[in-house]
């Protein structure tokens, strides 16, 4: 049995409303921009509450939905770029928070990308009979880390949070996954201040710290869109090649919400229709690795996704990384 199954899924978005007009009392914009140039209309924040108790109210939800006990979990992974803590990982906060000491728990950063890597890594740890269940976390909060004086980035970014208990089954199973460190440098944020030490002193070494660099997230965003727009499609293409499968067999497509503008081109070049692909960018914006699964889990609500379909979730982001999985659900 090589395949997997998504016994429950659930989300957790903050309540707070930022629309597009909110940001104009502090950077030239306009909503007509924003709109027609990302497809967004409004995004959540989380005023403060920290990314492991957003990412815990989606794990408990999902939980209680799997039908099957904590106990029954040997590993829990976590998908986060804002971390409130760089040790101990966010996964550890929310084991503590749920009471699930005792089993595997750690984060991934694979940005935007990580929920398929997850979703693989998920599969892989159940194909090897290592673990029975495995709940996975994304959890985002962009808010924290925004750049709000540069205005191409910070109209993008939302705040929240799904997750999926995952369980083995008799189901087909596949994924292309990778990575182009070359790009490394098109989207970052370093949260690693170098705090002088006594060392530099005593070996007389002076750090060059540029002060403006830390914190914020800085991206180029006709590199990435250029890099998405490539990207997309060709991951979803290989996936389903070695899969065995042809586009037209499935049944919806749950791509990495960045841009509608990147989603549209990708759906033209594979020849898919816009209604086969889940969106929500509309209500969230981009919230990195919590935008795969917050849009499988509404389509599955609103009965886009039924059990027995097959589904491709397709991302990519920061590193450069990308994915695709291919799956039943
Ligand atoms: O998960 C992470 C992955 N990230 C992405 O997928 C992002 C990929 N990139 C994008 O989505 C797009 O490049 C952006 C949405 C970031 C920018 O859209 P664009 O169509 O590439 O706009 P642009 O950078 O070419 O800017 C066009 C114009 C510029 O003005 P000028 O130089 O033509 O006068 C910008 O200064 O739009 C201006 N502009 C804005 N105007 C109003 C940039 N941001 C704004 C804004 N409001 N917020």
């Amino acid at each position: 049995m090589r395949g997997i199954k998504f016994l429950s899924i659930a989300s957790f978005v903050p309540e707070t409303v930022i629309k597009n007009d909110d940001f104009t009392s502090f950077i030239e914009t306009n909503d007509e921009w924003i709109k027609t140039r990302t497809g967004i209309n409004t995004r959540h924040y989380a005023m403060g509450v920290p990314t492991w108790k957003i990412g815990s109210n989606a794990a408990e939800k999902a939980i209680e939905k799997s039908g099957i006990q904590k106990d029954e979990i040997d590993l829990i992974i976590c998908t986060t770029v804002t971390p409130d803590t760089l040790i101990p990982s966010t996964a550890c906060h929310i084991q503590r928070e749920l009471d699930m000491s005792g089993c595997m728990a750690f984060d991934i950063n694979c940005a935007c990308s990580g929920f398929v890597y997850a979703v693989d890594m998920a599969q892989k740890y159940i194909a090897s009979g290592s673990v029975r269940n495995v709940l996975v976390v994304s959890a985002e909060e962009l808010s924290k880390i925004t750049d709000y004086s540069d205005r191409s980035s910070c109209i993008l970014f939302g705040d929240g949070a799904a997750a999926t208990v995952i369980g083995p089954a008799d189901t087909d199973f596949n994924s292309f996954l990778g990575a182009d460190g070359r790009g490394a440098d098109y989207l970052r944020a370093t949260s690693i201040h170098p705090l002088p030490h006594p060392f530099y002193k005593i070996k007389g070494v002076d750090p060059a710290v540029d002060e403006n660099d830390y914190g914020f997230l800085y991206q180029d965003g006709k590199e990435v869109y250029k890099f998405a727009v490539g990207i997309m499609p060709l991951a979803v293409e290989k996936v389903l090649e070695k899969a065995g499968v042809s586009v037209d067999d499935i049944d919806m497509f749950i791509p990495h919400q960045a841009n509608i503008r990147i989603i549209q081109t990708a759906a033209s070049k594979l020849g898919v229709p816009m209604e086969k692909f889940s969106l929500n960018i509309d209500k969230f914006g981009n919230t990195s690795s919590a935008s795969i699964p917050l849009a499988l889990a509404e389509a599955i609500e609103n009965g886009k996704i039924k059990r027995g379909d097959k589904i491709v979730m397709v991302g990519f982001g920061a590193g450069l990384t990308y994915g695709a999985v291919y799956m039943e659900y």
